[in-house]
C-alpha cells in the first residue's frame, strides 16, 4: 500500500447529513458544486482507502487471490485519480499572487462559512483548513478541503479563477463517471471470489464473511449515492426532472414506482417462465388504486431516491413471482394467484408489503434468506458470475443500462434490498409459511433526511 493510501486509511470518514443533499436546490451555484467536489474528492478518497486496506487484510487467504488484487487495483487507481485532481488545482492556485486570493481566502473562508461550531485539526492526519484559524499550507498529504459536504454561500472567486470553474467541474464529473464505470464489475468480482475460495470449514454464511460483505456493500452504496448525487447535480439535463434535487425526488410517488417495478419484474418473469402472476396494488383499506388516485395521493409520496426504491421493489417482486410460479406451475392450467402490493401511509412512514401465495420458506431456512449468497435458485451463478441478476441490477442503478437479468440465482437480492432500505433508515422484514406464501414488508421513513449517513468501516 502506498504511504498516501495508508495515511488516508487512518482518517475517520465524515458522514454526510442527509439534509445537506437537499440544500443544493434544483439549480446549484457552480461555486457550491466546486466546494462540494473538493470535499468529495477528499472524502471518497478516505473511504476508498479504508476499503483498500480491508481488501489487503481479509481472513482465510482471500486477500491473496487474483480477484482481490484486481479490485484493490481499481480502488488504488481511483484513489490516485481523486487525490491528484486537486493537487492540480492547488498548483494552479498557488501561482505568485494567486495564493492570497485563492488558497488563503477561498478554501479558508469555505471552512469558516460553516456554522457548526469549533473545529480542531490534527497534525498527524490530513484535515481541511477549516479546522484551525491559522491557514495550514497544503502538502500532497494535507489537502485543503471544506470541512463539510454542503457549503452555504461560498465566497466569490477571483474572476480568472471563476472562469476556470466550468472546466474543473467538467473534468471532475468525467473523473467520477470513470470511477463508476471502473467499479461496476466489483459486485460480481467480489461475490465470485468469496464462495469459491473459502475453505470447506468456512461456509460463506459464516458471520465473519457476512460482516465483511455487509461492510463492503454498505460502503459501496454510500460512495455511489454521493457520486450519483453529485453527477446529477452537475448535469443540467438532470435538472429538468420535476421535483428533483440531484438524484433525490422530493415527491417520490411510491405507487408509481411500484407499478414500474411490477412492469419490469413481470417482463423478466415472462422471459424466464413464459408467464407472470398478476400484480395488484392496493391501499391499506384494500381499495384497488386507480390511475387517477395515484396523482392526487400526496400521502403516498415521500422524499426518496426513486431508482433505489425501484431496485428494492423489483428484487422483492421477482422473488414473489418466482415463488408463485414454483407452486402454481403454468402447465397445471389452474389460475395463477396474484402478487399483492399493499401501500400503507402513516404520518411517519410508508409501509409497502409484498405478499405472494407461492411456495413459502421453510421455517428452518427463514433466518438464512437475508444472508449474502443464500439461494435456492436452480440456475445458480455461473462460474464467471455472468448470470448474476442482482449484481447487474445494482450496477444498472448507476449506469442506467437496460435490465437483462434472470429471475434469481445470486442470493444477493434480499440482503442488498435490506441494505438499501437501511441506508435511508428504513427496514425490510420477512414472514412466511411454507406451502402458503410469503410477505415482505418494506418500511420507508419520511424523516430520513434528518439523520446522518451511517458510514460502515
Ligand atoms: N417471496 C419468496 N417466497 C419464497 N422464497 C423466497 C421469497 N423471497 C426469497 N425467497 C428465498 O430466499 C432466497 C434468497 O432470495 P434472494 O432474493 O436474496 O436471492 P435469489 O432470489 O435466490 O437470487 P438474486 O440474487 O438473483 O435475487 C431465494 O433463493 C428463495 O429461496
Ligand atoms: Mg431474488
Amino acid at each position: 500500500m502506498s504511504s498516501r493510501l495508508a495515511l488516508y486509511a487512518r482518517r475517520a470518514p465524515r458522514p454526510v447529513h442527509f439534509s445537506e443533499m437537499l440544500k443544493f436546490g434544483p439549480t446549484p451555484h457552480p461555486n457550491t458544486l466546486l466546494a462540494t467536489s473538493r470535499f468529495l474528492a477528499d472524502e471518497i478518497s478516505v473511504r476508498l482507502a479504508h476499503r483498500h486496506a480491508e481488501l489487503e487484510s481479509l481472513p482465510y487467504g482471500l486477500s491473496t487471490t487474483r480477484e482481490a488484487a484486481l479490485v484493490r487495483e481499481w480502488y488504488s487507481i481511483s484513489f490516485n485519480e481523486l487525490t491528484r485532481f486537486y493537487d492540480d488545482l492547488d498548483r494552479h492556485s498557488r501561482d505568485p499572487g494567486m495564493a492570497p486570493a485563492w488558497t488563503k481566502n477561498w478554501w479558508h473562508r469555505l471552512g469558516q462559512s460553516d456554522d457548526s461550531g469549533s473545529k480542531t485539526s490534527t497534525a498527524d492526519v490530513p484535515r481541511g483548513v477549516a479546522a484551525t484559524s491559522a491557514v495550514v499550507e497544503p502538502t500532497p498529504s494535507m489537502p485543503l478541503t471544506p470541512d463539510r459536504y454542503y457549503t452555504p454561500n461560498p465566497p466569490p472567486l477571483p474572476p480568472h479563477m471563476q472562469d476556470a470553474v466550468p472546466q474543473y467541474t467538467k473534468r471532475f464529473t468525467s473523473l467520477l463517471h470513470g470511477i463508476v464505470e471502473r467499479h461496476n464489475p466489483v459486485v460480481v468480482t467480489v461475490s465470485k471470489n468469496v464462495p469459491r475460495l473459502l475453505p470447506a470449514h468456512m461456509p460463506q454464511h459464516h458471520p465473519e464473511v457476512q460482516a465483511f460483505l455487509n461492510r463492503f456493500h454498505a460502503n459501496r452504496v454510500g460512495v455511489r449515492v454521493l457520486i450519483g448525487h453529485h453527477l446529477a447535480l452537475s448535469n443540467p439535463k438532470a435538472r429538468r426532472f420535476p421535483n428533483h434535487i440531484g438524484i433525490v425526488c422530493t415527491k417520490t410517488d411510491t405507487v408509481a414506482v411500484a407499478q414500474e417495478a411490477a412492469t419490469d419484474a413481470s417482463e423478466i418473469c415472462e422471459q424466464n417462465f413464459g408467464v407472470a402472476p398478476p400484480v395488484h396494488i392496493v391501499l391499506a383499506n384494500q381499495t384497488t388504486i386507480s390511475d387517477s388516485d395515484i396523482a392526487s395521493s400526496a400521502a403516498l409520496s415521500l422524499v426518496y431516491i426513486p431508482s433505489h426504491l425501484h431496485h428494492i421493489l423489483f428484487e422483492l417482486l421477482k422473488n414473489a413471482m418466482r415463488a408463485t410460479l414454483l407452486k402454481h406451475t403454468p402447465s397445471s392450467g389452474s389460475p395463477i394467484p396474484p402478487v399483492t402490493i399493499t401501500v400503507t401511509p402513516t404520518a411517519t412512514n410508508i409501509s409497502i408489503k409484498i405478499a405472494d401465495q407461492g411456495c413459502g420458506i421453510p421455517r428452518a431456512q427463514l433466518a438464512n434468506v437475508m444472508t449474502y449468497a443464500y439461494t435456492t435458485a436452480a440456475t445458480s451463478v455461473a462460474p464467471d458470475g455472468s448470470n448474476s441478476a442482482t449484481a447487474a441490477a445494482v450496477d444498472d442503478l448507476f449506469t442506467g443500462s437496460e435490465l437483462q437479468a434472470p429471475m434469481a440465482g445470486f442470493g444477493y437480492g434480499l440482503p442488498l434490498a435490506r441494505l438499501y432500505a437501511r441506508y435511508f433508515k428504513g427496514d425490510l422484514s420477512i414472514s412466511s409459511t411454507q406451502g402458503k406464501g410469503t410477505e415482505v414488508e418494506l418500511t420507508l421513513r419520511r424523516d430520513w433526511v434528518n439523520d446522518d449517513e451511517q458510514v460502515v468501516l
